[in-house]
């Protein structure tokens, strides 16, 4: 029963039903008008015949046409040898003559309408019938007197030629639903059999993990592409997972450093306050430390928070900010003791989310401050679709072969120091990405310079 129910049995009594169905319809189409021409063509012959075996007839002397007549019968007897349907001829009144058949007064109503109608009469019995016939009566006229030649043959004989072609329907039927049966059979068991490999690798990885290898299906066609579709999504599984894992190590490592090293100055101070007397002096220094780790600290787990949001994928908004403007409002969150200069166009329109801009360019400037050196420069302006912002300052720039791994994240230069997170350019570059445009590292200058773009649009009326 499950087998019925599941791809290989619905295939096979699908092709099954489909067969059946396209011979039920031929049956149909055919059986019905085969019994409608069978008949018609009955009909036909037997009126070709009553035309030409009126002439035989009309050529018998008047004399002939005598219920007693020898030769009337005689030719009558001829007809019926020739055209295998039986003869007989009525007079005018529709009374019988001679007849090649004992039966033929029952005809007589049909000699009648011949008479009336003058022309020939056709004459067919409706099939249920006990006597299923075709009559033809046709009327001339022999020195003026008239008569009907009526010739009728039995239809009792077409059921038989129905009965072999709905034979020859059954046994082709029969050959066909087998035929389908087992191509249906085979099909289905072979896409069965890859599905069914499929689902246990599916078993599998979720019992064992990822470790499990999903390999492809080479064949091009839909089941082939859904164990590809399946393979990359493993990969890409295993590719976050890896990605997960490293920046869950790396993200507790660099916890784990500045709280190492807080645990030490508290301990130290609470010794210099045990003292006697207490080395308040000392103990100040170390609260003064431990304020800078925890300061640094609390920076940290707020980048890690943001890294986290982009990991995420939480959306971003896409609306016009003036860069200009936002610019020159995060310039101004810096102590003026910096120095930052801003040159910023006026109506630097562009798309993008304003919380996540701010974020970069706080960035770029904090690295200019932290790594680099004065003169800081932020330059607003526009590209080609594009509005971009630069952040220039006169520090030592970045070594070359630092320039690519910088943007990685946890990745700090090497004359860096551990202040930072190694967070900022990596987060910087992503959120300018999913904002449709860049953030990188130019060359030239005096030191380092930094180039976000983002894709600028018209000034909103
Ligand atoms: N303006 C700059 N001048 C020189 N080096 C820079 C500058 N900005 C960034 N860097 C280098 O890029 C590294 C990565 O920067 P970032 O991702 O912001 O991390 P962090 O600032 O926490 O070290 C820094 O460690 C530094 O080596
Ligand atoms: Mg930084």
């Amino acid at each position: 029963m499950r087998r019925l129910r599941g791809l290989r049995g619905r295939f096979a009594l699908a092709l099954m039903g489909v067969s059946a169905l396209t011979l039920a319809i031929t049956a149909a189409l055919l059986l019905i008008p085969l019994d409608r021409a069978l008949r018609d063509d009955a009909v036909r012959t037997l009126a070709e015949s009553a035309r030409a075996s009126r002439s035989t007839v009309r050529e018998l002397p008047p004399s002939a046409y005598r219920a007693d007549s020898r030769r009337l019968r005689r030719v009558l007897i001829t007809i019926r040898r020739q055209t295998a349907a039986d003869a007989a001829v009525y007079d005018a009144r529709a009374a019988l003559v001679v007849s090649t058949d004992v039966d033929d007064l029952a005809r007589s109503p049909v000699a009648g309408r011949a008479i009336a109608a003058g022309s020939t009469v056709r004459f067919e019995r409706a099939p249920g019938d006990d006597a299923d016939e075709a009559a033809v009566a046709t009327p001339f006229t022999v020195e003026d007197r008239r008569y009907v030649l009526v010739m009728h043959r039995s239809l009792n004989d077409l059921p038989a030629v129905q009965h072999v072609v709905r034979q020859a329907l059954l046994v082709a039927a029969g050959i066909a639903l087998l035929i389908a049966l087992v191509v249906g059979l085979v099909l289905a068991s072979r896409l069965v059999a890859r599905v069914t490999a499929l689902r246990d690798t599916a078993l599998r990885v979720s019992d064992a993990g990822m470790v499990v290898e999903v390999r492809p299906d080479d064949a091009r066609d839909e089941i082939g592409d859904l164990t590809r579709a399946f393979a990359a999504m493993q990969q890409q599984l295993r590719d976050q997972e890896d990605a997960r894992r490293t920046f869950v190590a790396t993200a507790s490592h660099e916890l784990r450093t500045p709280l190492a090293s807080l645990l030490l100055m508290l301990h130290a101070t609470s010794e210099d306050l045990a003292d006697d007397p207490p080395d308040l002096d000392e103990a100040r220094r170390q609260v003064g430390r431990a304020l800078g780790q925890t300061e640094r600290l609390t920076r940290l787990s707020a980048t890690l928070l943001d890294l986290s949001r982009l990991d995420a994928r939480l959306p971003l908004r896409a609306e016009p900010v003036e860069l200009g403007e936002l610019a020159r409002s995060i310039v101004a969150e810096f102590p003026v003791e910096l120095g930052v200069r801003l040159h910023a166009e006026d109506d630097l329109w562009c798309t993008a989310d304003p919380g996540s801009v701010a974020q970069v360019v706080r960035v770029l400037v904090d690295n200019a401050a932290l790594h680099g050196a004065a003169p800081i420069v932020v330059t607003a302006g526009a590209g080609p679709g594009r509005a971009v912002l630069t952040v220039e300052d006169g520090g030592p720039g970045v070594r070359a072969d630092e320039a690519v791994r910088i943007f990685g994240r946890f990745e700090r230069g090497n004359e860096a120091g551990d202040s930072g997170s190694g967070l900022g350019l990596a987060i910087g570059r992503e959120l300018a990405v999913r904002m449709g445009g860049d953030l990188r590292l130019e060359p030239g200058g005096n030191g380092a310079r930094f180039v976000l773009e983002l894709p600028s649009t018209d000034v909103p009326t």
